[in-house]
């Protein structure tokens, strides 16, 4: 059975607790839209306030730390963003790849320990401007995800995938919605083969990459997009849930 569309804010590294009014009203507005999965992805100080405030909406962390607890300072575990009340973690976002030189062994150490605490997984790739004109793109892409995703059961209801071009990440340029297409079926073969017939053909795969308000219905309509991951546009309620109220 199709899941719902799924709209997942991932706030980066934007937001006090004045910001809690945003969560407030993304999660009223959340509950008279069910046809869509809404989510936001706070950064770390704010995911228990933005849980207590949650009736509705899901709430995610935007990284973790591979291991389960030791001597390693300023960093997050797994377990411990479960505990705070996340339900997933954004890995492999291109953000970290390339500021935190985050290898694909790495992402994929991240996204087990993830797993084993319980969390679903959204496994972000994608491809840099030179890549994309270059032609590679597809096989770039999903090279990067095969190297960077675990072996897990149920991945339907544990993985979710997230196709961001870096050159469409708070840009303002989006891609063609063709280009778009190709390389979420090409994804789509890869879950396949990877999770198998059921389970990969299950997974959503969302698009990432200055989707707003205006170009969302568009986007959401392709072919293959299970939804979208927001950055810019997920900071205020009402873009928010105008890129969700488009989904569905
Ligand atoms: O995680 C979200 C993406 O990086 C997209 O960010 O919507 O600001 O382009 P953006």
């Amino acid at each position: 059975m199709a899941q719902r569309p799924y709209i997942v804010g991932n706030w980066k590294m934007n937001g006090t607790r004045a910001m809690l009014s945003e969560a407030r009203a993304i999660d009223r507005a959340a509950q008279r839209h069910m046809k869509v999965e809404v989510a936001v992805a706070p950064p770390f100080t704010l995911i228990h306030a933005v849980h207590r405030e949650a009736e509705q909406i899901g709430v995610g962390a935007q990284d973790c730390h591979p291991g389960e607890d030791g001597a390693h300072t300023g960093d997050i575990s797994a377990s411990m963003l479960a505990d705070a009340g996340a339900k997933f973690v954004i890995l492999g976002h291109s953000e970290r790849r390339t500021a935190h030189g985050e290898s694909n062994d790495l992402v994929k150490s991240k996204a087990q320990a993830a797993l084993e605490a319980g969390m679903r997984v959204i496994m972000c790739c994608g491809e840099d401007e030179k890549t994309r004109n270059s032609g590679k793109a597809e096989k770039f892409v999903l090279d990067q995800l095969r190297a960077s995703l675990p072996e897990m059961d149920n991945a339907e209801e544990r993985l979710t995938v997230a196709y961001e071009p870096i050159w469409a990440i708070g840009t303002g340029n989006t891609a063609t919605v063709e280009d778009i297409e190709a390389m979420h079926k090409a994804i789509r073969g890869l879950l396949v083969e990877l999770f198998g017939e059921e389970q990969g053909a299950e997974v959503r795969i969302l698009y990432g990459g200055s989707v707003k308000p205006d170009n969302a219905r568009e986007i959401l309509s392709a072919e293959e997009v299970g939804g979208a991951l927001v950055g810019g546009a997920s900071l205020t309620a009402d873009s928010f849930m105008g890129i969700a109220l488009a989904a569905g």
